[in-house]
């Protein structure tokens, strides 16, 4: 297989991956057609990114400016990403396509894409996380092209928060894309929400009344260190039980009853004062991970599979691609890159190192 050490130039010198880890070998792997690894799990679920591009700058994403992009003749093509789509659902397993960025409506053809994965004889569902610029003009082609669902980020209710978390004025727009989201059908509408102390914590019953009010699904994430700054801090990062806390004072929570069935967020039913009833998620990454669960493979706009958010290696399949790889010998290199997933992402271990791609560059 061919898993290369990661080490984008721009961001720093490559590393070797850790020890026992991701660069082993895969000699003990049974045929089997899934990507299945070593702990006895199966991804199902592929995201995509399709940019490393955004019109936002999160400041827990990215830096204000000095990031550089991927040069476009490393990007996949429309075709090439077709043709992974195909293998990971014809050969691979893959049931749910899910599109990130960077911000994937900056995509050009993205609809197109969208359009021809639902044509593939094993359709995957489809989603989109996207922090909704734009989603007022896209959102009803979206939906007539086959996207089933869509996330949206979302941390905070204050126009001038919003500004400064995001390095740009744009909160209206986000608000307007939801509702076009909800118009369109792409539902259930979510939205992914991740506080940062001093920033925006106060101001969780604050987002989940609004989402209660409009029937989208917030979901709070706990920051992971994948910012672009290599600025997160554990002892900072607002806690899954700290929110839950928070949200507890003004509303009723009680552990919703369907089973989690691998999903990476806990949901809680809603009751708020006035009545209206809802479900919020919380996503625990840090402090009660779920990888033992972890159904997912990704892919990089530039055509490399990571097993993990936080792998510290790549399976170059652009390569593959380009130098006239068949199908099996394609399939063959990603089920390799899965095999050797880690156990988990080590982000508690005192040795752990967060990878050189930021957020950005991986897609969530
Ligand atoms: N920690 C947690 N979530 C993050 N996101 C981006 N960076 C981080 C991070 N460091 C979220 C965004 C978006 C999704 C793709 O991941 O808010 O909703
Ligand atoms: Fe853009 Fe998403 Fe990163 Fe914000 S978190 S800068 S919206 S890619």
């Amino acid at each position: 297989m061919t898993s290369v050490p990661l080490g984008l130039p721009r961001l720093g010198p490559a590393r070797p991956g850790p020890a026992g880890g991701d660069a082993a070998g895969t000699a003990d792997r049974p045929a089997l057609p899934g990507l299945i690894d070593r702990f006895g799990r199966a991804a199902t679920d592929l995201r995509v990114s399709l940019t490393d591009r955004c019109n936002l700058r999160c400041t827990y994403c990215m830096p204000a400016e000095g990031l550089d992009w991927m040069p476009s003749d490393e990007l996949l093509t429309d075709d090439e990403l077709l043709r992974l789509i195909r293998i990971g659902t014809e050969d691979l397993g893959i049931d749910e396509v899910r599109f990130t960025g960077g911000e994937p409506l900056l995509r050009r053809g993205i609809v197109d894409l969208i359009g021809r994965v639902a044509a593939l004889p094993r359709r995957p569902r489809q989603s989109l996380t996207t922090n909704a610029l734009g989603l007022v003009r896209k959102a009803p082609a979206l939906a007539a092209a086959g996207l089933d669902r869509i996330n949206v980020s979302l941390d905070t209710m204050d126009p001038a928060v919003f500004a400064r978390l995001t390095r740009r004025d744009r909160f209206g727009d986000v608000i307007d894309g939801l509702a076009a989201a909800a118009a369109a059908g792409l539902t259930p509408v979510k939205i992914n929400t991740v506080l940062m102390r001093g920033v925006n914590d106060h101001e969780a019953p604050e987002l989940v009344a609004f989402a209660l009010r409009h029937g989208y699904q917030l979901r709070f994430i706990e920051q992971m260190p994948l910012d672009a700054q290599h600025g997160w801090d554990r002892t900072t990062m607002v806690t899954a039980a700290e929110i839950l806390e928070r949200l507890s004072a003004v509303f009723t929570l009680s552990p919703h009853a369907a089973p989690r069935d691998g999903a990476p967020a806990e949901l809680f039913d809603v009751l708020a004062a006035d009545g209206t009833t809802g479900q919020v998620g919380v996503i625990a990454s840090v402090t009660r991970p779920f990888c033992g669960d972890c159904d997912r493979t990704r892919l990089t706009a530039d055509g490399q599979i990571r097993n993990c958010l936080f792998s510290a290696t790549e399976t170059d399949l652009r390569a593959l691609l380009r130098g006239g790889a068949d199908d099996a010998a394609i399939a063959d290199v990603w089920r390799g890159g899965m095999w050797v997933k880690l156990p988990g992402h080590g982000i508690n271990d005192p040795s752990f190192l967060q990878p050189d791609r930021p957020m950005s560059a991986i897609g969530g």
